[in-house]
């Protein structure tokens, strides 16, 4: 689990944090609207906090044009149908929390 202040996003915010030995990748939609997801593609490994680029609540992953939703990992479409894992972030007075 990881505590981070709210007020370190400002909405449209991406962010790769380690946490132990996974690297995450926070999204901020603005509101309570935080997302995280493993900031590696599960197709062939893109660091999505490069190549990913945010539609609504699908994040894109540029390298072959995938379609994850930011909300339950699934591939939407694209070049694979492994879903992406993602993370349980909850808004807690002025702190996000993660829960890995
Ligand atoms: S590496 Fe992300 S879609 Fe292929």
């Amino acid at each position: 689990m990881i505590r981070i202040p709210k007020s370190d996003f400002k909405p449209g915010d991406r962010r790769k944090i380690k946490v132990n030995d996974k690297e995450l990748l926070i999204i901020y939609l603005g509101a309570d609207k935080f997302y995280a997801v493993d900031s590696k593609c599960p197709h062939l490994g893109c660091d999505l906090s490069k190549v990913g680029v945010v539609i609504r609540e699908e994040l894109v992953c540029q390298c072959h044009f995938t379609h994850f939703s930011l909300v339950d990992g699934k591939a939407i479409k694209g070049a694979t149908k492994k879903p992406i894992k993602t993370y349980k972030v909850t808004v807690e007075k002025e702190d996000i929390i993660i829960e890995d």
